[in-house]
């Protein structure tokens, strides 16, 4: 999957054409504004934290990735009848689009250094080039410049909406270190972690995006909100899949990162269940990216990335019927194409 802003400024065949490339073609020329102006204020906003911070945040801010988030944001936003006719409407809508990718970037700082992982986005991570305590400060350099950036809209809804998100994701962050090595994590507490770490933001992006907009109820707000959550939460199961199956060319790291890590995700739990050696097994004595591999394969043989990869796709099809009920005159387009580009990734 490209980023949504390559897609805004890239040509391509219709073969290159994957999900996000999609949504930007059918979404226009405002979708297409919104998102670069959403990429040039991220530049911008990172660039000016002082030196040496900010060279780190910038760096990692402008190594790419999907923009997934911010494009939840706009996409809510225009689903909820688009930013306000006012000067700043469409300011306010980019500034929270913003904050939403400056929380997930400072999270990905901070938990490359509690992974302890190597690469990120193609790149050295800010922990292996610059150390430790230049990673924590360059993660909480990232999330003060988010709520700055957002307090700047002056709407408390907003303000709460992304501080809960990043509530819930240090609480997902401390709950999987909790969980580390487990000789049995339960799927039940395995979902609420994701929902904690990672959809929790997806549903703070459509929030936000409710909340900037001419017609964006609380109510909207909500239900959108539940929409994101879902597709937040398949898109973490669906990464758990990945961790597990590769292969490295596709994914950019070594297969089953997670399990060396100690990480329980939901291809070892399911994998368990089936499989009572699997379930004997201890995961402090992996050691090295050879054992790792030789565990994914003993996971995969069990089948048990078919049924965790099921098991998201029932999460998007529940989303996705969710949706025509909030957005009856069909707003709901390219939300809909957003739940299928998280599904399509993993095919
Ligand atoms: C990575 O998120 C972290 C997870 C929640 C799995 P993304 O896959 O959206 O990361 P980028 O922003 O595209 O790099
Ligand atoms: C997602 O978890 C990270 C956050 C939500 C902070 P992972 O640890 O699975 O993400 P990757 O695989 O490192 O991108
Ligand atoms: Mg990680
Ligand atoms: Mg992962």
């Amino acid at each position: 999957m490209t980023s949504a802003l390559d897609s805004a400024t890239a040509g391509g065949s219709a073969e290159e054409v994957d999900g996000l490339d999609a949504i930007m073609r059918l979404g226009g020329e405002e979708l297409r504004e919104r998102m670069v102006r959403t990429e040039r204020h991220l530049e911008s906003v990172t660039a000016q934290a002082g030196a040496p911070l900010a060279s780190h945040a910038n760096a990692t801010v402008t190594a790419g990735g999907k923009r997934l988030r911010p494009l939840l944001v706009v996409l809510a936003a225009e689903s909820a009848g688009g930013p306000p006719n006012t000067p700043d409407g469409e300011e306010r809508l980019v500034r929270a689009a913003v904050a939403v990718e400056l929380v997930h970037s400072a999270t990905l700082v901070h938990d490359d250094l509690i992974d302890g992982a190597q690469l990120r986005r193609g790149r050295p991570t800010v922990a292996a080039t610059a150390g430790r305590q230049v990673a924590v400060a360059t993660g909480d350099l990232l999330f003060s410049r988010a709520f700055a950036e957002l307090a700047r809209n002056e709407d408390p809804a907003q303000l709460s909406a992304l501080s809960e998100a990043s509530s819930a994701l240090a609480e997902g962050e401390l709950l999987q270190r909790e969980d580390a090595y487990a000789s049995h994590v339960a799927v039940e507490r395995y979902l609420r972690r994701c929902e904690l770490k990672t959809a929790a933001l997806f549903e703070a992006a459509c929030r936000l995006g409710a909340l900037t907009a001419a017609e964006g109820s609380s109510a909207l707000a909500d239900a959108l909100g539940a929409f994101a959550r879902r597709i937040g939460l398949a898109f973490q199961m669906l990464d758990d899949v990945l961790d597990v199956s590769g292969p490295v060319e596709r994914t950019g790291k070594s297969r089953g990162t997670d399990l060396l890590d100690g990480t329980v995700t939901l291809p070892f739990i399911l994998a368990r269940e089936r499989e009572p050696e699997l379930a004997a097994f201890d995961m402090t004595s992996l050691h090295g990216p050879r054992q790792a591999e030789e565990l994914c394969e003993r996971i995969a043989a069990t089948g048990a990335l078919n049924e965790a990869r099921e098991l998201a796709l029932a999460v998007v099809a529940e989303a996705k019927a969710a949706l025509p009920a909030v957005l009856p005159d069909g707003r709901s387009a390219l939300l809909d194409l957003v739940a299928d580009a998280v599904v399509e990734r993993y095919r």
